[in-house]
């Protein structure tokens, strides 16, 4: 019992120790640099893990719980497996436990803590152990951005099959997951550096370079030449809890952690467009209602709605003398792009605006509502989500891009600000301080 007090006394003074080391270099933020891939129309990451340098990317997805990826590609020497039964396991959303009849290597051990892994692409999903190594992070400190900071705690993660990377883009390792949950990436790094649990995604338009952004722990967030604080200026609607969970393995009674918002009506042109409402509303089974997706390129509407808003889209058009010519798969409304002008937030054509609970709106420009499928032919970048979808809207990456998006998990609401666009910069241009 003594030898257990003594222990327990310098582990004490040794956290005391860490923590004003902390106090006095504590990061304010932390950024990390998206790519997109025009060929998978994923966007990735890179985290630093075990050693300094050795950079994993990874495609980003708002729907996943945490972070998994081909550890075999990489160096892993501090590497720990979680045991099954300990307090991390308990408090991850664990698949019970795992083994490995193998050679012990990263992903190959006894006794360890099972997760699930899905590749939201193929739509596979693989129970692994959870581990956790070092972790390094580029961040602020309010005075100056590029300081590498190491997580006072390991960073957990999965080893993935090297046949879980089907669909990925070739760029990337692996997934990580951003979704409301303990393990995802902004939670680990808001607990662990205690900063508002608050993450903010710019995703960039442009591939490979210049790059967008993400944020972790808050703004403020500047677009250069524009010169005001952009986190000043989103609109904000709440997030809302779909009370049955989205991941494809769950326990029962566990609410999704992915986002929805309550959208309240879609509108071309100003002209509201009629819909089911009972579609946009989220039933006690968990169906319905709007979230948002990384991994869906487009934004997917459930059948009826998505048929209203082409053919809105396409009266409004008319009116623009906008050309059509013949669909190209997957959208159903085309237009020959010489029949319409461009200006500095991408093609002018009828707007599409996304009313929001809170009676705020979302506006979507050219650059955001259409995409150029050859240089000849510009189609309205929605697909059809099929007539009986889980979740009636999955807003799409295409329609985020240049918009600063803030997820605010202190009080529970999505920001958005007016395309960067619009503010005559882009996602690519930011700056922390
Ligand atoms: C796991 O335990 C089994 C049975 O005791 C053993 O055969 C196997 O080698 C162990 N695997 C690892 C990776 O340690
Ligand atoms: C509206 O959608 C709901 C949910 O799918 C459905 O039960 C209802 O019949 C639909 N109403 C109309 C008028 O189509
Ligand atoms: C963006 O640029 C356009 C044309 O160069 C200019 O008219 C407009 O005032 C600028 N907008 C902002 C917000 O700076």
């Amino acid at each position: 019992m003594p030898s257990f007090i003594f222990f327990s006394l310098l582990i004490f003074l040794f956290a005391i120790e860490i923590a004003s080391a902390a106090t006095q270099f504590k990061p304010r933020a932390f950024l990390f640099s998206i790519r997109k891939d025009t060929k998978s129309l994923q966007y990735y990451t890179s985290l630093e893990v075990s050693t300094r340098g050795q950079d994993v990317p990874v495609v980003l997805d708002l729907g996943g719980q945490h972070t998994w990826f081909d550890c075999d590609s990489y160096k892993l020497p501090t590497y720990k497996p979680i045991s099954c039964g300990s307090t991390k396991c308990k408090n991850v959303k664990s698949d019970g436990c795992m083994g490995c009849n193998l050679p012990r290597k990263p992903g190959c051990t006894n006794n360890t803590c099972g997760v699930s892994s899905y590749n939201p692409y193929t739509n596979d999903l693989y129970a692994q152990g959870l581990g956790e190594d070092a972790f390094f992070v580029v961040g602020t400190n309010g005075l100056a951005v590029g300081t590498t900071y190491e997580l006072p705690k390991p960073f957990p993660f999965s080893c993935a099959d090297s046949d879980l990377l089907r669909g990925l883009s070739s760029k990337t390792k692996g997934m990580t997951g951003l979704s409301n949950t303990i393990t995802s990436l902004h939670s680990q790094l808001s607990t662990k550096f205690k900063l508002p649990r608050k993450f903010a995604l710019c995703l960039p338009s442009t591939t490979e370079f210049p790059l967008g952004h993400m944020f972790i722990g808050g703004g403020p967030y500047f677009f250069q030449p524009y010169s005001k604080n952009v986190a000043k200026e989103l609109i904000t609607t709440k997030l809302v809890i779909n009370p049955v969970s989205t991941y494809p393995i769950y326990t029962e009674g566990d609410a999704s952690d992915e986002y929805f918002i309550d959208v309240t009506s879609f509108k071309v042109d100003n002209k509201l467009v009629s819909i089911n409402a009972t579609l946009l509303s989220i039933t006690k089974e968990g169906n319905g209602g709007t979230k948002l997706s990384t991994v869906s390129p487009f934004t997917k509407l459930e059948t009826s709605i998505y048929k209203s808003l082409v053919s809105d889209f396409k009266k409004a058009a008319a009116l623009r003398r906008m050309k059509r010519v013949a669909s190209v798969a997957p959208f159903k409304a085309c237009f020959k792009a010489t029949s319409i002008a461009k200006s500095q937030t991408g093609p002018v054509v009828p707007y599409i605006d996304i009313g929001l609970a809170g009676k705020q709106r979302w506006r979507f420009y050219g650059s955001n509502s259409m995409v150029a499928v050859n240089k000849d032919v510009l189609c309205l970048a929605f697909v059809d989500g099929g007539s009986k979808p889980r979740t009636s809207v999955v807003i799409g990456a295409h329609q985020m891009e240049n918009y600063l998006i803030e997820f605010d998990l202190v009080s529970s609401k999505l920001g958005i600000s007016t395309s960067l666009l619009f503010r005559n910069t882009t996602c690519t241009q930011s700056r922390l301080i």
